[in-house]
């Protein structure tokens, strides 16, 4: 029996998992990569998500989805598996990254549209072929400094939530899970009360726009940012203040349609995405499953254990199943430091 939307959305929103992004670009995992001086290659690459895919325990029991890049996608294990079949034989989804990145947006000075509707629909009949069964679409949203209230502007958060709401109608089209994701950036020194703000904003034209272009809210996931206070704002808000005010907003936004909200980390430390999470679900009654989509709050500590030798898989697998059942625990509320 082939598989619903709303199956697959169900699957990648299961009770106490989460999804593993894996899905940076050449260009970030290069940055990734040098940061721990080791050569970004075909193989560095594959040998690095290898690792994390093979990471039994992490992958069976805490991460229900994965999304993968354009040449993850397609690449094959050192045995010649399928990395999308080491995926599937852990029993979580394969999903892939569809958007083209973030432009400069015309008219809007400084800010960015996400693009890569062009081909799109011919380009999700070939990753359906491929196993991907979810994908995802980021956009960026970026809040002015200095107190300046002119970024986000309406066209920057009109345009990108147009896009996203384009994308994920040709998504269900071919049978693939959007995940929505619209991240207001937590980089400048805005306050946490500018974030709420900015992400309601978002949300609200998001949902708008969903239903414009008649999708089909509980075969999607959205994947937003925590209401967070900006990383240079001088007044950080505590743990208890970032669950509050990422709940009310998301339940002020976000349909009880929606089966699932994965968050991501957006630079928040390992253990802040943990205990962010972990308060939001320990705390509140909550119309939706609440996890956790994270990449760098996930991989800062393998990639580091790793440090791209081989020999060093194990201690990376330790390191990546640490964070995943730590998030695992803080997708039932049930984590403690
Ligand atoms: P981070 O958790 O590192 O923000 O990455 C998640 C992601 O997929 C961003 O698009």
């Amino acid at each position: 029996m082939t598989e619903t939307l709303h199956d697959i959305a169900q699957k990648m929103v299961a009770t106490g998992k989460g999804i593993l992004a894996a899905d940076e670009s050449t260009g970030t995992i290069k940055k990734r990569f040098d940061s721990i001086n080791t050569t970004s290659t075909e193989d560095s690459r594959r040998d690095y998500r290898e690792m994390l895919f093979r990471t039994d325990e992490a992958m069976h029991n805490y991460i229900s989805g994965v999304i993968l890049y354009d040449e993850t996608i397609r690449q094959k294990a050192q045995d010649g598996t399928p990395l999308v079949e080491l995926i599937k034989a852990a029993g979580s989804v394969p999903g892939i990254k569809v958007d083209a990145g973030a432009k400069d947006l015309a008219g809007s000075p400084g800010e960015k549209v996400t693009e890569g509707l062009d081909g799109l629909r011919e380009r999700f009949a070939e990753y359906h072929d491929l196993g991907a069964r979810f994908a995802k679409w980021r956009a960026v949203i970026d809040i002015s400094r200095g107190g300046d209230t002119s970024m986000p502007s309406h066209n920057c958060i009109h345009a990108n939530a147009h896009a996203l709401a384009r994308y994920a109608a040709l998504a269900q089209e071919r049978g693939i899970v959007p995940i929505v994701e619209p991240e207001v950036l937590m980089d400048g020194d805005h306050d946490i009360a500018r974030c709420e703000e900015v992400t309601t904003w978002a949300l609200k034209e998001l949902y708008q726009e969903l239903y414009f272009a008649g999708v089909d809210l509980e075969g999607t996931v959205l994947k937003p940012n925590m209401i967070i206070s900006g990383k240079l704002c001088p007044t950080q808000a505590s743990v208890a203040e970032v669950a509050e005010r990422t709940v009310k907003v998301l339940k002020a936004c976000v349909p009880s349609a929606v089966p699932g909200i994965v968050f991501l980390s957006g630079g928040q430390s390992d253990v802040d995405a943990t205990a962010h999470l972990n308060a939001m679900n320990a705390g509140y009654d909550l119309p939706w499953n609440l996890s956790f989509s994270y990449g760098r709050a996930l991989q800062a500590a393998p990639l580091a254990a790793w440090g791209g030798d081989n020999n060093n898989w194990s201690k990376a697998q330790a390191a990546f199943l640490h964070r995943a059942r730590m998030n695992g625990l803080a997708a039932t509320g049930n984590w403690t430091e």
